[in-house]
């Protein structure tokens, strides 16, 4: 079986840790390396956390470390959600895992151009890694098949009212890809705030015994408390595993091509992401933007990859 060949880059947090667990061992994906960025916390926790999720769950795939701060605003995090770790709920044993030396923007530039079959990036957390290699190197950007991203909304924003996170973390950033004309879909808060892991989806979970489920778990038991607070959410939300779900069975999503503009010269609202969802500028859409997702079909792909587990 032909499988997709994908690279995802990321910032985990425990959302991001989710997505990895679900995409992991799916038999349709080839995982050609995962990315890391600046995000959720800074690199030195962002890429520390990546070795352990991909040591602990036993994956054998390539990690690399890439930018450390967005490409002109000043750095932000998301400690008020991911905790100091960026990956609070869950302690690690110690991790045998070692970064790749090549930085991550010289993988994704350098596994594009040498690529013979489309490569799919997936882009988690903000998108500065991925801006840096067009930057660097713009003859990647015929060979992108797609960015399936988390990132943006066309409702309300999560760290402002305008602004989701990955997108305001590195406006700049999203900025240069959703105006390279390389094929977009961005999956955003429209949909991920659907994908909530409540006390129903948790029990569910529960009765998978494996050691996936078992950093689930501990994951969610900080994650969802969190979200409960700031944002009076009934369950966590799971913004990136449905990109990774997303990619096992697009299905799952309706989506909708929409001209997308990101907001880099604003203040109260940087790092919107404008979604002409009525197309009432005519103007070209920009990206295919996710509007309904199926709930059901989402829980059941996690459940049906958590126990992928189940052996290992
Ligand atoms: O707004 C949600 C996004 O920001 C997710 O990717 C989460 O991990 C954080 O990076
Ligand atoms: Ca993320």
């Amino acid at each position: 079986m032909n499988r997709k060949k994908i690279i995802i880059d990321c910032d985990p947090g425990q959302d991001d840790a989710v997505a990895i667990m679900v995409a992991g061992k799916n038999p349709t994906l080839e995982i050609l390396g995962i990315t890391v960025v600046a995000g959720n916390q800074t690199l030195d926790k962002t890429q520390k956390n990546a070795l352990s999720i991909v040591d602990y769950l036993g994956l054998d795939i390539p990690v690399y470390a890439g930018c450390t701060r967005p490409m002109v605003r000043d750095r932000i995090t998301a400690a008020d959600i991911h905790g100091e770790s960026g990956l609070a709920g869950h302690t690690f044993g110690p991790c045998k895992k070692q970064l790749e030396k090549q930085h991550a923007v010289q993988f994704i530039i350098d596994t594009l151009l040498h690529a013979e079959d489309p490569i799919t990036l997936v882009p988690i957390g903000p998108l500065t890694n991925i801006a840096m290699a067009m930057r660097l190197e713009p003859k990647i950007i015929d060979k992108i098949e797609r960015i399936v991203l988390m990132g943006g909304s066309y409702g309300l924003g999560n760290v402002t009212p305008a602004a989701e996170f990955n997108i305001f973390a590195d406006g700049d950033a999203a900025h240069v890809c959703f105006t390279s004309g390389v094929p977009i879909t961005m999956v955003g808060l429209d949909v991920t705030r659907q994908a909530l892991c409540n006390s129903k989806i948790i029990e569910r979970m529960s009765k998978i015994q494996n050691k996936a489920t078992a950093l689930f778990l501990d994951l969610m038991n900080h994650y969802c408390k969190v979200q409960k607070e700031i944002f009076n959410l009934d369950g966590g939300a799971l913004h990136d595993p449905v990109v990774a779900a997303y990619l096992i069975d697009p299905s799952i999503l309706v989506t909708k091509p929409m001209n997308v503009e990101i907001d880099i010269r604003g203040t109260q609202s940087y790092g919107r992401t404008n979604c002409d969802y009525f197309s009432y500028l005519k103007k070209e859409p920009t990206a295919d933007v996710a509007v309904e997702i199926d709930v059901e079909k989402f829980w059941d792909i996690v459940e049906q990859e958590f126990h992928r587990y189940d052996r290992t």
